[in-house]
């Protein structure tokens, strides 16, 4: 992992995935879409929920401010944006609007948007450009970069979407000081886990200001948000799909997936990765792979910000079997990242299922 720490000096840092597309980071750097943009562009479709309308007014502004020609189109606000109803409308808008290849659409929101929008530029005419402008911290970290995008079905979450590179992203650290507490937490579950899997760094600046970190403007807020987006955009740029390297990135979400679905979907994703993580932690250390010491180091941190490390009152009987529906885990046998130590993630294919009674058991009180 390179480090971004000698860079924060500046108002924004680009880190570069592969090379495919820059993510610029910073406050106040809404300026900087124009040039993520790339020359040619003519029309834009900025997509956005009515409930951040006023975070993408500044983008809107610099775009209409070198002559594009932008419109605006309202999608539902959470996960319900994700079906197909609304990308079929977006791609009737797209129509109406006679876009074309050389047109391209911004995304501002959350991992909601980005997915929505992203897939809807995958498929309008085979691939029209899209920068996203994710405005919460799950978003900055982990939906926007890496290039998957997709909607919901009857048949459940992400089951339809593309592999679609964007064209660049736009992290405005500004946009997160309207965002709930409770969310930027959840989005902090992902810092963590690029931390435990690859970039240490990361655990010792939230271990340094636990409370800061919990803050938009916190003293390492943006070195953290860097960090992690570091580690995926080195995952994501060795990996496009999904074989090993990039599975890494599923730490703590084996259990987590099952939780959520558990669950509804009723709690926010990074709490549900948070248990996961401690699970996958107590699991590596049943398997003989990690020590102790590592394991409450996973409680430590995540607790010291306000993240679930147990989940008293679940079935296991009832997560073993969502966890061997989970697509995720292929085939018949049950997969995991468990780690050796931190930044040394490995894969656990069909644990016994002992360790996994064990490791539950030690988060279930
Ligand atoms: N493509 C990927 O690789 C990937 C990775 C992780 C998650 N995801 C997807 O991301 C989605 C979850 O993303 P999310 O957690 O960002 O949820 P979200 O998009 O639903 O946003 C959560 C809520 O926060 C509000 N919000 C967003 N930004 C705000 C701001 N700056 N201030 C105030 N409120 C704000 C939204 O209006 C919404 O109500 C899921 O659908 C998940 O599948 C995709
Ligand atoms: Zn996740």
């Amino acid at each position: 992992v390179s480090d971004p720490a000698g860079r924060t000096g500046t108002r924004a840092t680009v880190i570069r995935v592969g090379d495919a597309y820059d993510v610029v980071v910073g406050h106040g750097v809404s300026d900087r879409v124009v040039g993520l943009l790339g020359p040619g562009v003519r029309q834009v479709l900025v997509v956005r929920p009515d409930a951040l309308a006023s975070l993408a007014v500044p983008v809107v502004e610099q775009l209409r401010g070198v002559g594009l020609e932008v419109h605006e189109a309202a999608v539902p606000d959470n996960e319900v944006a994700k079906t197909a109803e609304v990308a079929a409308g977006l791609w009737a808008t797209l129509g109406r609007l006679a876009f074309t290849r050389s047109d391209a659409v911004v995304a501002v929101g959350g991992g909601t948007v980005t997915d929505l929008a992203g897939f809807v530029a995958a498929t309008w005419l085979r691939g029209v450009a899209v920068v996203h402008v994710p405005t919460t911290l799950l978003a900055m970290v982990d939906a926007a970069v890496g290039g998957k995008t997709g909607i919901n079905t009857a048949e459940g979450k992400n089951l339809v979407g593309a592999f679609y590179e964007p064209a660049g992203v736009l992290c405005d650290l500004d946009a997160l000081a309207t965002l709930p507490t409770a969310d930027l937490v959840a989005g902090l579950a992902e810092v963590v886990k690029a931390g435990f899997i690859a970039d240490p760094v990361i655990l010792d600046l939230v271990e340094a200001d636990p409370a800061g970190a919990t803050r938009w403007d916190g003293p390492h807020t943006r070195e953290l948000i860097e960090r992690a987006i570091t580690v995926k955009a080195e995952v994501v740029a060795q990996d496009l799909t999904e074989s090993w390297l990039r599975e890494i990135l599923n730490y703590g979400h084996t259990l987590g997936h099952a939780v959520e679905q558990a669950e509804g979907y009723r709690r926010r994703h990074g709490e549900a990765v948070a248990i996961g993580m401690t699970f996958a932690a107590e699991l590596g250390a049943r398997s003989g792979r990690l020590g102790v010491d590592v394991v409450e180091r996973h409680r430590s941190v995540l607790s010291s910000v306000g993240l679930p490390t147990s989940y008293p009152g679940g079935s296991f009987e009832q997560l073993l079997a969502v966890m061997r529906r989970d697509k995720k885990s292929r085939g018949a046998l049950l997969r995991f990242v468990v780690l050796e130590g931190i930044g040394r993630p490995v894969r656990l294919e069909g644990p016994d299922e002992a360790w996994l009674r064990d490791a539950f058991e030690a988060i279930s009180t």
